[in-house]
This record gives structure tokens, sequence and C-alpha cells, in this order.
């Protein structure tokens, strides 16, 4: 089996068995510069550009790819037919679920608000603005709309905290989910971008939403149509927003979410982690390791993929 994967060290030592490597497996390693030519059973696509995804996918012979991201979006419709998908959602899970815990905690002690007022040298409650309030998340009504592997993790880290957490799914009808809504403290985006959830949170959406109720996106920015959030931010409709990724990316420095105290950015890092890269190669050699006994790996991505 020859198979091409980033050109970093961590995948470099996947070719030798005496440091945790992969007997058998012919390994070589592209990077933005350099795709080997000749035919390949697989790829692992990470950290690429554009250009680079697309040499790789027309890799001769080429019967599977796994991406090392939790999202899809950069790699389905770009795949020759037959070739196999598999995502990594699971490297992610935990680190996303920690950075939303993050935001809803952050968000509930008002930590954005003293942050600013520390630039300023102002001490307490003259920094928080007065609809604000200062909270815990207990009670509180958080709606993840899409339910999948990271869901389930920030269930688990929200289950001290006394909050009732309800999950939207695809398959949830419409007058269920738009109930769920309404009644949301928090409503968290956790949905693959799709043809069918690009743009699902617009005016409309956000008019369900009670006054005061706050939204998260660690999915993907366009799921949301910036300028209606903008508009309900503006008119103070809802508490705020925590933006771990935006409609567009990265945010252009003139954009007016920047300006909006009750809105909290962190740049698509809410699945980073200092040993990302080790874990990456880890699930690298775990996967090869499963096809090379004729077992599925995790993560297959099949047709009519759904939240
Ligand atoms: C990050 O956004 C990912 O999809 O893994």
């Amino acid at each position: 089996m020859r198979v091409l994967l980033p050109d970093l060290p961590e995948f470099r030592a996947l070719s030798q068995p005496d440091e945790g490597g992969v007997p058998g497996v012919t390994l070589d390693h592209y990077d933005r510069a350099h795709v080997p030519d000749g035919p390949a059973d697989g790829v692992v696509l990470w950290m690429t550009g554009p250009q680079t995804r697309e040499r790789l996918l027309r890799t001769p012979g080429l019967k599977w790819v796994l991406t090392l991201t939790a999202g899809i979006d950069h790699v389905q419709g770009h795949l020759p037919d037959g070739v196999a998908l598999f995502n990594a959602s699971r490297l992610h899970d935990r680190a996303v679920a920690v950075h939303a815990l993050s935001g809803l905690l952050a968000a509930a002690r008002g930590l954005h608000t003293f942050r600013d007022a520390q630039g300023r040298a102002q001490w307490a409650s003259p920094a928080l603005p007065s609809d604000s309030r200062l909270g815990t998340l207990d009670g509180l009504n958080i709606v993840l709309w899409g339910h999948g592997h990271i869901g389930r993790n920030i269930e688990e880290l929200l289950a001290p905290h006394g909050a009732h957490v309800r999950g939207i799914r695809s398959a949830t009808p419409t007058d269920e989910r738009d109930d769920l809504l309404r009644a949301a403290d928090w409503v968290i985006l956790l949905l693959p971008s799709t043809p069918d959830t690009r743009g699902v949170v617009n005016a409309d959406t956000l008019a369900l939403l009670k006054p005061g109720a706050w939204l998260m996106n660690v999915g993907r920015g366009n799921l949301i149509v910036t300028d209606d959030l903008v508009q309900a931010l503006q008119e103070h409709r809802l508490g705020g927003a925590f933006l771990d990724v935006t409609d567009p990316e990265p945010l252009p420095a003139t954009h007016p979410l920047w300006q909006l105290p009750n809105v909290i950015i962190t740049p698509h890092v809410a699945s980073t982690t200092t040993d990302l890269v080790r874990r990456g190669a880890h699930l690298t050699r775990d996967f090869l390791i499963d096809l090379q006994q004729g077992h599925e790996p995790d993560g297959r991505v099949t047709a009519g993929r759904t939240y």
C-alpha cells in the first residue's frame, strides 16, 4: 500500500517501525511545493491549500482519502467517483467541546467585558453594560444544533453545570426545532457546512430566539448569514455571540463584528491543541493499521451525511 502524507516530522516517523511506525506501508510526503508523482492507494489530507489538495485528489489509483479535519466541505464535491472518504471528528471533539464550554462560562461570568475594561484600567461594575447579567449555567436551556461526536462531548462536560441540554438533528421536525430555538438561552452551532445547512441562521431564525439569547458558532462560518447576525446584535435582540468561525474568514479588520462589545471572537482555533500534529499522526497510524488488518477504520463519511 502506498500512501501520501503531510511532510511533518511526526508523519515521517510513521516510516520507522521502531518509532511506532507502520510496517508494510510505503509512505511518501507532500507539502505545498511538492506532490509526489505516481499512483497511491490513499492520501491523508491536512494543512494543504486548495491547489495542493486538487493535485492530491487527482492521484492515480486513489482508493481512499482521510482528512484529518472534522469538516469535510473542502473535500466533498472534489472527490473522484468511488474514492472512500474518512474524516477525523474524534481528533477534535474534546478540544471543540472544551472551547464551547469555555465560551459559555466566559459569557456567563462577563469575562469579555472585564477584559475590555482591563484595557481601560477600569475596576468592576461600570465595565458591565446595563443589560448584562452575571450568572451560572444553572437552569439554562442550551440547544446543540447538530448532535454528533462534538455535541455528545459538550453534553458530558455540561453535566455538572445544571443546564438543560437538547439537540437538534437533521431528522428533527421543523416545528419541534423552532420550539427548541424559541426556548433556548444558548444555541450552539455544530453543523457541517452543506448545501442544506448554509445560511440556516438568518433573519427568520434569529427572530425566533428570545431576547437576550446567545448564539455560538463552532461549526462553519457560512451557517450564519453574517449581516443578519450583525443587525440582531446591533439592535440588542441577542444577548451576544461567541464565534470561532465567521463568514468571511478571516474577518476583515473593518468588519462591524469586531466592534460589538457582546461578541467574543476566536480565530478558528476551537480544535487546536499544541499536541494536535502528534495526535493526528497517531490517528493516522491506527487508521493504516486498521486498513492493513482488513478492518474498516472509524470515520467513514457516507453519502447523504446528516447531523
Ligand atoms: C476544523 O475546523 C475542522 O473541521 O477540523
